[in-house]
């Protein structure tokens, strides 16, 4: 899992590094697919319950699973939510980072920084004997303590062999419930938080998730595994 996670964690860096106003979010899901397969990985989405593309892009509204198009062209000041999964060697890797595009406004900076910390104070909580809800509780904490609403219909995950296993991994709810951590277990951690409301709306396509109230919504997600000491992060380079 370490290993399809260095995938991924080095496949976000290059994105993250090709982004400027006039990138599309279609040059973005090329680039994803071809520098997976040349790591010798699989992309994890693409016909995933239907899924077209590789990676999903999300430009600010856009909450998750924004589809790659080549008229989605980003802009100085957009914030652009960038998930991407492969399968290697029999194992999935899955991530997420939000992106500034140029300068981007300080308002859109806090909820990028606030978010990204809320994913580690989520992490910091996962620990052998913790129940799983400390986890939730301290990404939710975190995230209104800073202002910011935290996504109740869309959640993390248990991953491994599959990109989806049990059990679910709410970002919001109370202290000390749900299972026991123990030591080998993986989860994907991946909070979403929004300037306004917490409520969601599909788009027509069916796939891209939006704020209902038009706020700005950012997103960051670790594949991360319970060991006897630390949370190891598996997504990074
Ligand atoms: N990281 C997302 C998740 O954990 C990716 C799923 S998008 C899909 O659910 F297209 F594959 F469904
Ligand atoms: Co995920």
């Amino acid at each position: 899992m370490r290993e399809a996670g260095r995938i991924v964690a080095v496949v976000l860096l290059e994105l993250e590094y090709q982004i400027r106003p006039g990138t599309t979010t279609a040059d973005l899901d090329a680039m994803a697919e071809r520098a997976a397969l040349a790591l010798g990985a699989t992309p994890a989405f693409k016909g995933y319950l239907g899924y077209p593309a590789s990676l999903c892009a999300s430009i600010n509204d856009e909450i998750v699973h924004g589809i790659p198009s080549p008229r989605r062209v980003l802009k100085e000041g957009d914030v652009v939510s960038l998930d991407f999964g492969v399968h290697y060697k029999g194992f999935v890797g899955d991530s997420a980072i939000t992106v500034g595009v140029g300068e981007i406004s300080s308002d859109a900076q806090k909820l990028l920084r606030v978010t990204r910390e809320s994913l580690y104070a989520g992490i910091e909580r996962a620990r052998e004997g913790n129940h799983l809800s400390d986890v939730s509780h301290a990404i939710q904490l975190h995230a209104e303590k800073n202002g910011f609403s935290v996504v109740r219909q869309y959640v993390g995950h248990g991953v491994g062999r599959k990109m989806h296993e049990e059990p679910q991994v709410p970002n919001f709810g109370p202290a000390h419930q749900g299972p026991i951590l123990r030591h080998g277990m993986t989860f994907a951690i991946e909070p979403m938080l929004n300037t306004g409301s917490e409520e969601t709306q599909v788009r027509p396509d069916n796939w891209t998730v939006v704020t209902k109230d038009g706020g700005l919504s950012a997103h960051f997600e670790h594949t991360i595994a319970i060991t006897e000491g630390e949370p190891l992060i598996l997504t990074l380079p």
